[in-house]
């Protein structure tokens, strides 16, 4: 066995959040790019704010871990399309925390990009975050065939986007001060949180050239945890402190959100994580021991104190 499986979850997520910091930080650099007229200074800064230094870069982390699976022969690909999907993540926090949205003055232990910055930078910054992941992914530089980028772009496009997670966001807006039934907040949290993590899983499929069966097999590996995380992200938003959290928490039931943890109460909502670790272990028994660390992130998505 590898002896890097032994490893504890939390070490192996560092290991790989360093490796995705340094990429981010590079791809995030004043030096223009080809095409590319200019960087301006204060917008170049508004990014990096949202980006760089923070954040579990789990899903990055998917990414590369799904890649491995499969022993994809070039590890940047994987690391690009990782940086490309966090880089729409940061840009969904940035938009996310505006006045017009949650209206929040801490993320990731700092103040917020329109805090720092202001509503404008922030717009711009998520704006402009948005656009380079597709650059990222599709770029010479990313050493994929060109049909496994336009594979990635159209599925990534479609997770984020009206379908995905911006409709999510619509979604979850729309139903603040109202009642939601289950499937109705399921639904909602499959786009605005599951879409994203669910790309996550199938691109490192992509990336390492599997087979349809899967692809779609990680997708629903993917979908689990997704919605496992957005099931534990309302129960910390219920139970834990802002200081763990780096963010505002009891902000839900503030804003008259239903979550599932809101109408079901905490003992359920931890039954139904379990559930959920339990079901994506069972939908990875095929890959046999290789798929280890991303049981170990099913359980980590589910147990997660931050
Ligand atoms: C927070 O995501 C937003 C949700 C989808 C619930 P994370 O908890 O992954 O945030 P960071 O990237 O670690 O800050
Ligand atoms: C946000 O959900 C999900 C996205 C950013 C797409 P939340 O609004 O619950 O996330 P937090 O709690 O602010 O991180
Ligand atoms: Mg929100
Ligand atoms: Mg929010
Ligand atoms: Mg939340």
């Amino acid at each position: 066995m590898d002896e890097t499986m032994t490893l504890p979850f939390e070490v192996k997520l560092a290991a790989g959040a360093d490796m995705v910091e340094g990429e981010l930080r590079r791809l995030l650099d004043t030096r223009p790019l080809e095409g590319e007229l200019y960087r301006p200074d204060r917008l170049l800064k508004a990014m990096r704010h949202g980006v760089l230094n923070g954040g579990k870069r789990l899903r990055p982390f998917l990414v590369l871990e799904t890649a491995a699976l499969f022993e994809a022969t070039d590890d940047t690909a994987a690391l690009r399309v990782a940086a490309a999907l966090e880089c729409i993540h940061c840009y969904s926090l940035v938009h996310d925390d505006l006045p017009a949205m949650d209206d929040d003055d801490l993320r990731r232990g700092k103040p917020t990009v329109h805090r720092a910055f202001d509503e404008a930078a922030a717009i711009l910054a998520g704006d402009s975050l948005l656009t380079y992941a597709f650059d990222i992914v599709s770029a010479p530089e990313t050493a994929l065939p060109a049909e496994a980028k336009i594979t990635l772009v159209n599925r990534l496009a479609r997770a984020s986007g009206m379908g995905g997670m911006a409709g999510g966001q619509a979604l979850d807006l729309a139903a603040e001060g109202s009642s939601l039934s289950e499937d109705e907040i399921l639904r909602l949290q499959a786009m605005k949180t599951g879409a994203l993590i669910r790309f996550a899983c199938e691109a490192g499929a992509v990336v390492g050239s599997a087979q349809d069966a899967d692809i779609e097999r990680l997708g629903e590996f993917g979908a689990a945890i997704g919605l496992a995380f957005q099931l534990a992200d309302d129960l910390l938003d219920l139970t834990a402190s802002s200081e763990a959290m780096g963010k505002a928490t009891g902000k839900d039931a503030a804003a008259g959100k239903a979550t599932l943890a809101s109408l079901h109460g905490i003992d359920w909502t931890r039954q139904q994580l379990r559930g959920l670790v339990a079901q994506a272990e069972d939908i990875l028994e095929p890959f046999g021991e290789r798929a280890d660390t991303l049981k170990q992130a099913a359980r980590f998505v589910a147990e997660r104190q931050s």
